[in-house]
C-alpha cells in the first residue's frame, strides 16, 4: 500500500450533495445541468461556444471530425504526451504524422512541425503538457500561412495562461479532460470549446448522431452518441467552483520542489512557468537514476510514475524518423507525488526522502 499516491485528488460532500439532488430532481441524462456547466465552462474560459463530452479523447475526435478530416489527410501530432490525439486522427481515417518536441520543455517543436506539412496537411494538434504553454505566437503564424487547422490539446492545461490568454482557447478548436488526473474531474469526461460558431454546430450534430433536436426523426449528417449526463455535470459544476483554490495549492506544491531541487545535483524539474500563469497539474523531473529512484521511492511506500512513453516507438507509428529530444524526456522522466489535495506534508517527506537518496 503506497502511503502517498503520485496524484492525490479529492470528491467531498458538496459533489455527493449536488449530485443527490441532480438524482431527486431526475436530471439524470443530458440536459440543463449539463447546459448550465457548459455555460459556466465557457465563460471562465472566455469564449462564446463549449460541449462537453465523456471524454477528453472524445473531445479530440469530433474536433477533428468537425474539421471535416479524414481518409487521406494527415496531422500531425506531437511524439510526447499522452496518445489520446494520435489515436483520435487515427479513428477519424486520418495519418498520424509525428513531430519531435523541444529541447528544453517536451512540447511540440515549431521547426519541425513545419518540416512535416505537406500537400495533405490538414491540421496540427499542439498538446500544452502540464500546462506548459506550446509557443503559440509561431505555431499560428505557420498554421495560417499553410492553411492548416490548429486543435489544442489541452487535457492536461485548464485555467493555465500564456502571455494572450487561457490556454486551448486560441486555435480553432481547444479540447480538454476532465479524467480524475485533472484539475477538475467529472470521473470521466471531457471538453471542446471554440469561438467558431459553425464549428459548434458541426460538434452539436456528431455529439448526437446528426440529429438538430431529440423529436426530429432527421439525421442530417453523420454522428453518434457522445452525450454527457446530467450527473456528471452536477459533479463538475462543484469541482469548478473549487478550480482557484487547487489552482493555489498546485502552485505552492510546485514551488516546494522547485526549491528543493534546485539544490541536488542529480535531479531537475522539467519547467513550469508557474509565475507566469501556467498551472503545474504535476510535478516532473528528470534524472539519469529515474529507475532505481522508482524503487527506492516504492520500498518508502512512495508512488511515483516513469514519464509516458514516445509515441514513434509503437509499432503503427515507426518509421518516422528520430526523436532524440524526446528520448531524454522518455527515459529520464519521473511524476513526484502532488496534485490538488496533496498533504504539503507528503511533499515534505518526499523532499527528504529525495535528499537522503541523492545527496
Ligand atoms: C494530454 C492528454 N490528451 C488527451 C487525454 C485524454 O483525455 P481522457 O482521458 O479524458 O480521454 C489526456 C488524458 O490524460 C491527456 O493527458
Amino acid at each position: 500500500m503506497n502511503k502517498i499516491v503520485w496524484f492525490k485528488t479529492g470528491v467531498h460532500e458538496e459533489e455527493a450533495t449536488a449530485i443527490r439532488e441532480a438524482l431527486l430532481q431526475g436530471r439524470v441524462s443530458m440536459g440543463a445541468i449539463t447546459e448550465d456547466f457548459e455555460a459556466r465552462l465557457a465563460q471562465r474560459l472566455g469564449v462564446p461556444y463549449c460541449l462537453v463530452t465523456p471524454s477528453g479523447s472524445v473531445a479530440l475526435f469530433i474536433a477533428i471530425k468537425a474539421l471535416g478530416i479524414g481518409a487521406g489527410d494527415e496531422v500531425i501530432v506531437p511524439n510526447r504526451g499522452w496518445v489520446a490525439a494520435a489515436h483520435a486522427v487515427m479513428l477519424a481515417g486520418a495519418k498520424v504524422v509525428l513531430a519531435e518536441v523541444r529541447r528544453d520543455i517536451p512540447n511540440i517543436d515549431v521547426a519541425d512541425v513545419r518540416r512535416k506539412i505537406s500537400s495533405r496537411t490538414k491540421a496540427v494538434i499542439p498538446l500544452h503538457l502540464n500546462g506548459r504553454s506550446c509557443d503559440m505566437p509561431a505555431l499560428l503564424a505557420l498554421a495560417r500561412e499553410r492553411k492548416i487547422a490548429v486543435i489544442e490539446d489541452a487535457c492536461q492545461a485548464l485555467l493555465s495562461r500564456n502571455a494572450d490568454s487561457f490556454i486551448g482557447t486560441q486555435g480553432e478548436l481547444g479540447c480538454f479532460s476532465l479524467g480524475m488526473a485533472k484539475l477538475v474531474a467529472t470521473g470521466q469526461g471531457g471538453f471542446v470549446v471554440t469561438r467558431d460558431e459553425g464549428l459548434y454546430r458541426q460538434l452539436k450534430l456528431i455529439r448526437n448522431h446528426g440529429v438538430k433536436d431529440n423529436f426530429t426523426d432527421a439525421w442530417y449528417q453523420w454522428g453518434f452518441n457522445f452525450k454527457f449526463t446530467d450527473i456528471q455535470a452536477s459533479m463538475g459544476i462543484v469541482q469548478l467552483e473549487r478550480a482557484a483554490q487547487r489552482i493555489e495549492h498546485l502552485k505552492a506544491v510546485y514551488t516546494m520542489y522547485d526549491q528543493a531541487l534546485a539544490g541536488m545535483k542529480k535531479i531537475a524539474m522539467i519547467p513550469v512557468k508557474n509565475d507566469q500563469g501556467e498551472v503545474p497539474l504535476y510535478i516532473e523531473a528528470l534524472t539519469e537514476d529515474r529507475d532505481e529512484l522508482i524503487k527506492y521511492f516504492t520500498g518508502l511506500g512512495i508512488q511515483t510514475r516513469p514519464a509516458t512513453p514516445d509515441l514513434d516507438p509503437t509499432i503503427y507509428f515507426e518509421g518516422q524518423g528520430s526523436f532524440e529530444n524526446s528520448r531524454k524526456f522518455f527515459t529520464q522522466g519521473i511524476y513526484l507525488p502532488g496534485g490538488p489535495e496533496q498533504p504539503l506534508e507528503n511533499v515534505q517527506t518526499v523532499i527528504s526522502a529525495l535528499k537522503s537518496y541523492l545527496l
